[in-house]
């Protein structure tokens, strides 16, 4: 699946709030808190692309598309972990992840079984850009050169994924379903963050 977009799209699909750049100041003297965050989204993103493989068989399309993800997915993990310990930092728990809580949250879950799909889907499109969007900060605010382009690395993966979860999305549900429900989404998104207090220690 040709999975690249342009400038132009990214932006008609884009986040409606842009992050505080207060917040690239905050994640840099709590870096260990961000890389241990870092990894459990990595983490997630992986678990969940099994998740919707497995509860998804019928959809061959999703499954020949996600699988080399969650390779991707675990790849980061493995990433930010050496990253870690280079530095001697240990891992840690996982933290509570109120963003993703407070999206989950937004889904229709009474809705019917497509309506569910799409929203997981458009949940991990949502996640997938603003980390995107978070990885950007880092890699243009951060003073120390090696984690700028260690976090420009990440921007690219997650743009790429963002899309691909409305790509395939678009492949089995009618596209102007997708991009109402998605225009929804991107709304809530925007208040989320709007309510949310600016935390250095996590990437959402
Ligand atoms: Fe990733
Ligand atoms: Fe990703």
């Amino acid at each position: 699946m040709n999975n690249e977009i342009s400038f132009d799209v990214k932006n008609i699909l884009g986040l409606k709030l842009p992050t505080d750049p207060r917040w690239v100041n905050l994640a840099e003297i709590q870096l260990e808190e961000i890389l241990t965050d870092h990894a459990y989204c990595e983490q997630k993103a992986a678990t969940t692309c099994i998740t919707l493989i497995t509860k998804n068989p019928e959809k061959e399309l999703l499954v020949q598309e996600l699988s080399p993800i969650v390779t991707e997915e675990w790849g980061h993990f493995r990433q930010v972990l050496a990253e870690l310990k280079k530095r001697n930092l240990k891992l840690g728990r996982q933290r509570k992840d109120i963003y993703v809580n407070k999206l989950l949250q937004f889904q229709k879950k009474d809705g019917s079984p497509t309506e569910r799909f799409l929203d997981q889907m458009l949940i991990m499109a949502l996640i997938e850009a603003r980390s995107c969007e978070r990885f950007k900060r880092l890699s243009e605010g951060l003073d120390d050169e090696y984690m700028r382009r260690f976090y420009r690395k990440f921007m690219e993966s997650e743009a790429g994924h963002y899309t691909l979860f409305i790509t395939l999305s678009e492949h089995y549900i009618d596209k102007t379903v997708v991009r109402k429900r998605w225009q929804q989404w991107l709304s809530y998104e925007k208040e989320l963050m709007k309510s949310e207090e600016i935390r250095g220690d996590r990437i959402h």
